[in-house]
């Protein structure tokens, strides 16, 4: 008979993984056992903790639903979201780096032109977006699809408000045959990640805050290249150095210029201040693994 104890039992319990027929699932649940095993015994945790932790876990449940994704929070501000996208998107130095998905991106968003305003009723101040999708060599990406997201000048995303119609600060469209696209929306602005939760408090005991500086996101899909989902941050904004969800990268940040009033980009007459930002995208080609997902 086995005898279970705090030196057997990390063993046993994997023994019993003998007969898993799936063996990535076997090495994974392998090494998640390991490593709980381990940290339990680094932290000698009591029962107590342990009896939290569960509590945790499962305020982090009730409060998921389809509009809520506390684990997707969790994960991020943990730093593992991060990590798996850092992980699954190595690229060659000079394409765009990746960055966490976040959890307000929204699927069949409007269509737009060229010159269109994505904000659509969003609140804050005018942007004027203008870019450029390129292979490494330089080669212009036409008719690439590009998906743009952003929150608005309160710190919100349009599906965060009650009743939501979902079309605010975002929309796809295709870049132009010399692989550059514009667009108009509001200016971006830093915000915190939803902290009225059971991750909310954990940052607050932690003395972490809940902001994330202020960026765009972007998924740029095109034949023959990896997919891109990244974000464009705002130079000067002081959250850059401490993102709660880790996903800043410095060839990310980029300058969005200010103006006063006047004629904008696209010839019109302005009367409040606004903001330019230019930025080029690389994308990296796609491997034949990954070629046939490209739009
Ligand atoms: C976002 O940038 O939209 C985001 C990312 C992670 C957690 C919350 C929000
Ligand atoms: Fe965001």
């Amino acid at each position: 008979m086995q005898n279970v104890d705090e030196d057997t039992i990390t063993q046993i319990v994997l023994a019993r993984h003998a007969e898993a027929t799936d063996p990535r699932l076997k090495q994974i649940m392998t090494s998640v056992v390991q490593h709980l095993h381990a940290f339990a015994r680094d932290v000698q945790l009591t029962e107590e903790e342990w009896f939290k932790g569960i509590q945790f876990l499962t305020d982090v449940g009730h409060i998921t639903d389809d509009k809520r994704q506390e684990f997707i929070l969790l994960s991020d501000t943990l730093g593992l979201s991060m990590l798996v996208t850092a992980l699954n998107n190595r690229k060659p130095m000079g394409c765009t780096e990746s960055t966490v998905f976040g959890p307000f991106f929204v699927e069949n968003a409007p269509q737009y032109q060229n010159g269109d305003d994505v904000a659509n009723g969003a609140k804050g101040e005018p942007c004027f977006v203008t870019g450029r999708i390129t292979g490494l060599g330089g080669e212009p990406v036409p008719n690439a699809r590009i998906e743009v997201w952003q929150a608005d000048s309160d710190g919100f995303y349009d599906v965060q408000y009650e009743g939501a119609t979902h079309n605010h600060g975002r929309g796809m469209l295709r870049s132009l045959a010399d692989g550059s696209f514009h667009f108009k929306s509001v200016t971006a602005e830093s915000y915190p990640i939803p902290h009225d939760g059971p991750v909310g408090r954990m940052l607050n005991a932690l003395g972490r805050h809940p902001w994330r500086p202020a960026h765009l996101h972007f998924m740029i899909d095109a034949p023959g290249y990896e997919r891109l989902i990244t974000h464009v941050f705002r130079s000067g904004d002081q959250y850059l150095d401490s993102d709660a969800v880790f996903g800043v990268r410095s060839s990310l940040v980029a300058d969005w210029r200010r103006h006063e009033t006047g004629r904008a980009p696209d010839g019109t007459q302005i009367d409040t201040p606004y903001s330019t930002l230019d930025f080029t995208f690389v994308l990296n080609r796609a491997s034949a693994t990954v070629e046939s997902r490209a739009a």
